[in-house]
């Protein structure tokens, strides 16, 4: 497996990739990966002949208080489990490498980022959209395979996609949990043990949920209200709980039993954790 960090040599990569005739996967991360992530590049190998994986910190996603400083960076064990899963490469570039001091450009979703996570983190998808777009130029992926805990994002992405007209085809993967239920995200491990057992509860108040509208409850209202309720404890601060389109992650006002999601926010602790369920 190579390591790449400058995007001139990944995009010779990939050139000479696609002259081949192959077809190339990109798994953008930001790196400390762990078994969810390592989902995604197993997708990523079935589905295309080159498998990139970018781990990149990318600082324009993170808001002035938010954890860009201390966001886990693990470049030699992260190269180590992408050898593992069978990755041609990792890209790993610099911020100074993607960023021009005086970038002034970035790719804007208006519609879906304002709702959910973009309500409390107001650039964040502008963020994200912007380097997506990014490696997707330098990349040039057929495929971009993205998990669905972050289901919002890629919605987004997806809309981005559709209305810029990228030649890329998005794959969604399914969430991957702990035997528990968390569902596996590199801020698990800001938790200590007792907030790691006690942040189960968010996947159990999504199953509530989603109980409660298997028992024939369509009611929106009561569904979140069971959510908040059934999430709350002493450590959990709750930013949102709300039932959308379980694929464009748009509010509903009725639910669609089997198309819809709820999707939830907290902060467990120090920690800000997100999950979501189809019902
Ligand atoms: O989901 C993430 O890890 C990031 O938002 C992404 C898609 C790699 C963009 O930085």
């Amino acid at each position: 497996m190579k390591i790449i960090t400058s995007p001139k040599e990944m995009k010779e990569f990939s050139a000479k990739s696609r002259a081949e005739g192959k077809k190339i996967a990109l798994v953008p991360t930001m790196g400390a990966l762990h078994d969810g992530h390592l989902s995604l590049v197993d997708k990523a190998r079935s589905l295309a002949d080159v498998v990139v994986v970018s781990i990149f910190v990318n600082p324009t996603q993170f808001g002035p208080n938010e954890d860009y400083d201390k966001y886990p960076r693990q470049l030699d064990a992260d190269a180590q489990k992408c050898t593992e899963h069978s990755a041609d490469v990792i890209f790993a570039p610099s911020p100074q490498d993607i960023y021009a001091p005086d970038a002034s450009t970035f790719v804007n979703e208006v519609q879906i980022s304002q709702n959910l996570c973009g309500k409390s983190r107001p650039k964040h998808f502008r963020g994200v959209t912007t380097v997506v777009t990014i490696l997707f130029n330098i990349v040039k992926p057929d495929f971009g395979v993205f998990g669905e805990k972050d289901a919002q994002q890629v919605s987004i992405i997806e809309r981005m996609v559709r209305d810029l007209f990228m030649d890329v085809k998005i794959v969604r993967s399914p969430i991957v949990r702990e035997a528990n239920g968390l569902a596996l995200s590199s801020r698990n491990k800001y938790m200590t043990q007792l907030e790691h057992d006690g942040a189960t509860r968010i996947r159990r108040s999504l199953l509530e949920g989603k109980a409660l509208v298997d028992g024939g409850c369509t009611n929106i209202d009561r569904i979140k209200a069971l959510v908040i309720n059934s999430v709350t404890d002493a450590k959990t601060r709750v930013i949102y709980v709300d039932v959308v389109d379980a694929k464009t992650s748009l509010p509903v006002s009725e639910l669609d039993v089997g198309n819809c999601r709820i999707c939830i926010a907290v902060w467990y602790g120090q920690t800000r954790l997100i999950d979501n369920i189809i019902i």
